[in-house]
């Protein structure tokens, strides 16, 4: 961002991180480290290290880490700048000029006026011939145009360079609307519009800007049905909700959450005014921190068929020991013909209407009975053998609850359900809670003896696709971080990382070799944003001795056969092995 990187190496050097993490966790040395309870997921035995040497901190538990900075954009729930505010206030340091208009580099600054201008025009083809289609389709979803205005919904007409040549003769370059995946490059490097034939849902950030779009097709056999902008420096699905530029604005105490864009538009114009969804992922940490700047009860209402149930897990567990209290709304099945079928909550809505749906918000319950519920579902209580699997389960599920009151209000249930005492299934939860005591304290003691095992990122997102590849790509990265000299020798680009993440670490750190910043752990979280920031503070922590440039190109050779064996082309490959294998090996 906008500070000078040598105010943020100082502020950094100020506040130690031992000093500020102890001022919100009370923390005991351990070897070099120091350990305490995570303050960002509950435990009972210390998983939370920080390392002095290193200036950052990382949670063996439940994955965060980073450096001071991210510690108190974490803690304190601040912007990036936000906390380096709180710092420098701290450490009694004067932050030097930092006025917004500086604060996005120019190419972000651009790319944003592109999609600003894209959406206008997507906006306003909805008033003329290129927009019938898409007006049409409007009226059949029942969505009025005073919410298309609120929304900005738009139409991306049937043509392969309609908006190129309308943003073009704004003075938009052909790059910079690749860049913005507005277009795509075709093989003869030719390009055309990436959203022809769509509805367009332009996504907002809470200060207006618009990020990207999600298109909906307007034909209903054309896959795939929704069509998002791809990640590019302005727009990165996981951090994003769609709606939440409208959703922030709520007077409610919950946030909804939806499947599609659809549902957040007609929920909306219900005036059920705080849905907001996630494009195509499932949610995220990032996004729950954003609602969480809003809101802290989220009520989770996905689709009643199997991806639905399988998103709402997820989200249950990415939600499990936050400072939410979360619901989860259960659609009921609309009747066609005498059967049922599976309704969104855009399909509730449009049949029964913004107070039927407040209704069954009321009447939902939290996590813990949806839990119990799905596993009382899967199990026949008339038999023997069944009741006593399901109470099985259900003392597993109950232990994990931390209340003791709420294990006894839910065992309760669970006894009445399966026809037993309820003495006798608070005996089974008991009996499972010593079981999970016990494991817990195994498995501490296993990962405080081997930490490395623990660093593949537990985000699914992160989890690499070849780990052959993402192991070596770790490796070149703490080699430059060890020696900054192998930089010279490294000359990867991003086609070759098998992982977004590492990629951004990678070129951050050239980045700060060229411009001979710090290369500290500590220092270079600084400039990564969360889940970033603790990959980078979980890769400083597994131990590797600088092998000099010779350990990098053994790295890198790595790296480009395990991207050539990706391709297919087999008198390729085996040409291109004798080339790598002639130069680096
Ligand atoms: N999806 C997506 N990107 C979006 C919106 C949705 O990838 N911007 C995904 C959702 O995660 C879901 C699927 O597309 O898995 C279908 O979304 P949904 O809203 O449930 O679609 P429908 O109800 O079938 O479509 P619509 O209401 O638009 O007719
Ligand atoms: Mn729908």
């Amino acid at each position: 961002m906008a500070f000078p990187s040598s105010f943020i190496e100082e502020l950094i050097e100020r506040n130690d991180i031992t000093d500020v993490v102890s001022s919100y966790v009370s923390l005991s040395r351990k070897g070099g480290n120091l350990f305490g309870l995570c303050p960002f997921h509950s435990e009972k035995t210390p998983s939370f290290s920080v390392s002095p040497e290193k200036q950052i901190y990382h949670c063996f538990g439940c994955g965060v880490g980073g450096g001071v900075i991210n510690f108190i954009m974490s803690i304190e729930n601040l912007s990036y700048p936000d906390a380096v505010h709180f710092l420098a206030n701290r450490a009694g340091m004067t932050v030097p000029d930092d006025r917004a208009d500086d604060e996005l580099p120019r190419l972000r600054r651009r790319m944003l006026e592109l999609n600003k201008e894209a959406a206008r025009w997507f906006y306003a083809n909805l008033s003329g011939d290129k927009g019938a289609k898409a007006v049409r389709y409007l009226e059949k979803r029942k969505i009025l145009p005073k919410t298309a205005k609120n929304f900005g919904l738009g139409a991306a007409p049937g043509e392969w360079d309609a908006l190129i040549n309308a943003m073009r003769e704004k003075g938009f370059e052909r790059d910079e609307l690749v860049r913005a995946g507005l277009a795509v490059q075709g093989k003869g490097g030719r390009i055309y519009d990436k959203f022809r034939d769509r509805l367009m849902f332009p996504v907002i950030d809470v200060r207006g800007e618009v990020l990207g779009f999600s298109g909906r097709t307007l034909e209903d056999d054309a896959e795939p049905k929704y069509l998002n902008s791809p990640e590019t420096l302005v727009f990165s699905k996981r951090r994003t909700l769609y709606g939440i530029n409208l959703a922030k604005n709520t007077k409610r105490d919950h946030f909804i959450l939806v499947e599609g864009n659809v549902d957040v538009v007609s929920l909306h114009q219900a005036g059920v005014d705080s849905a907001v969804a996630s494009m195509g992922t499932a949610l995220t940490t990032e996004q729950t921190r954003l609602i969480s700047r809003y809101v802290k009860k989220i009520v989770l209402c996905y689709d009643n068929d199997a991806a639905g149930i399988k998103a709402t897990d997820r989200a249950l567990d990415i939600l499990r020991n936050s400072e939410f209290s979360v619901k989860v709304l259960r659609l009921p099945n609309g009747i066609v013909d005498g059967k049922p079928v599976k309704q969104d909550a855009d399909d509730f809505i449009k049949k029964y209407g913004g107070e039927e749906f407040d209704k069954l918000i009321s009447g939902s319950g939290g996590s813990t009975e949806y839990r119990l519920t799905s596993l009382q579902a899967e199990y026949d209580l008339t038999k023997d053998e069944q009741r006593v699997a399901f109470l099985k389960k259900a003392g597993q599920l109950l232990a994990a609850l931390s209340s003791p009151v709420e294990r006894e209000i839910y065992a309760a249930k669970a006894a009445e359900a399966a026809g037993i005492s309820a003495e006798a299934m608070e005996r089974e939860v008991e009996r499972a809670v010593k079981n999970r005591r016990r494991n817990e304290k195994k498995e501490y003691e296993k990962q405080s003896g081997q930490p490395s095992k623990l660093l593949q990122p537990r985000d699914k997102a992160l989890r690499y696709k070849d780990v052959r590849s993402a192991l070596a790509e770790e490796g070149v990265i703490r080699q430059i971080m060890l020696d900054p000299s192998t930089a010279a020798f490294c000359d990867l680009e991003e086609s070759d990382f098998s992982s977004p993440v590492l990629w951004r670490i990678y070129s951050e750190l050239i980045r700060r070799c060229e411009n001979k910043q710090s290369l500290s752990p500590g220092a270079v979280s600084s400039s990564l944003e969360g889940q970033d920031a603790e990959v980078l503070a979980s890769l400083a922590e597994k131990p590797e001795t600088a092998g000099g440039r010779q350990a990098v190109e053994q790295y890198i050779n790595v790296i480009k056969t395990q991207r050539l064996l990706e391709s297919t082309d087999l008198a390729e490959i085996s040409k291109k092995m004798r080339e790598i294998k002639s130069n680096g090996g």
